[in-house]
């Protein structure tokens, strides 16, 4: 319960409001979408034209449309989601993992580490627990070296 506790003090509103929530990897918004319907204001970044225009046309929240590395310059933000590319560690894949040039891990890290937020949360497929395993232990690790507490689950054992 302890990090249940921690994700509640960030996500109490504050006097100065919610926090903002970068949204990476942002695809036509459905992640941020949560966060929008609980009040939070999203930014997205999505290399995608129409993932963009879509974000933009549905969410309240900016999308900008960029390919995102581990050095795009990103604003300060308190909370950082997102969903990078499932066709490295997808079942339905190769699974070439961090060999794979679509892999958006490196950006996301590198995001937290730069910007040290209060939360950060991603989602992906159940292949990087298999093959790709080792691989997400060691993003676990890096992460967690920065002080995070970090919970995971698989969700739905049949998506691919
Ligand atoms: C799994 S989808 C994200 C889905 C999104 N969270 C949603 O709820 O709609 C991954 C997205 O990352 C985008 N993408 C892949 N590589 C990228 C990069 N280097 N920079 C920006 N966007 C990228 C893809 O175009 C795709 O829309």
């Amino acid at each position: 319960m302890q990090y249940v506790e921690r994700i509640n003090s960030v996500l109490r509103p504050h006097d100065a409001g919610l926090p903002l929530v970068l949204d990476l990897f942002a695809g036509c918004g459905g992640l941020a979408l949560g966060f929008e319907a609980q009040g939070f204001e999203t930014l997205g970044f999505e290399m995608d034209p129409d993932g963009a225009a879509t974000y933009r046309q549905n969410l309240r929240g900016e999308c900008q449309e960029v390919f995102l590395t581990p050095d795009t310059d990103l604003p300060s933000a308190r909370v950082i989601i997102g969903g990078p590319p499932c066709q490295p560690f997808s079942v339905g894949g190769l699974q070439l993992g961090k060999q794979d040039t679509r892999n958006g891990f490196p950006a996301f890290v590198s995001a937290v580490e730069r910007l040290s937020p209060d939360l950060w949360l991603f989602e992906n497929v159940r292949g990087l627990l298999y093959r790709s395993r080792p691989y997400f232990d060691g993003i676990l690790g890096r992460l967690r070296a920065l002080g995070y507490i970090i919970d995971f689950k698989l969700l739905n054992e049949t998506c691919r």
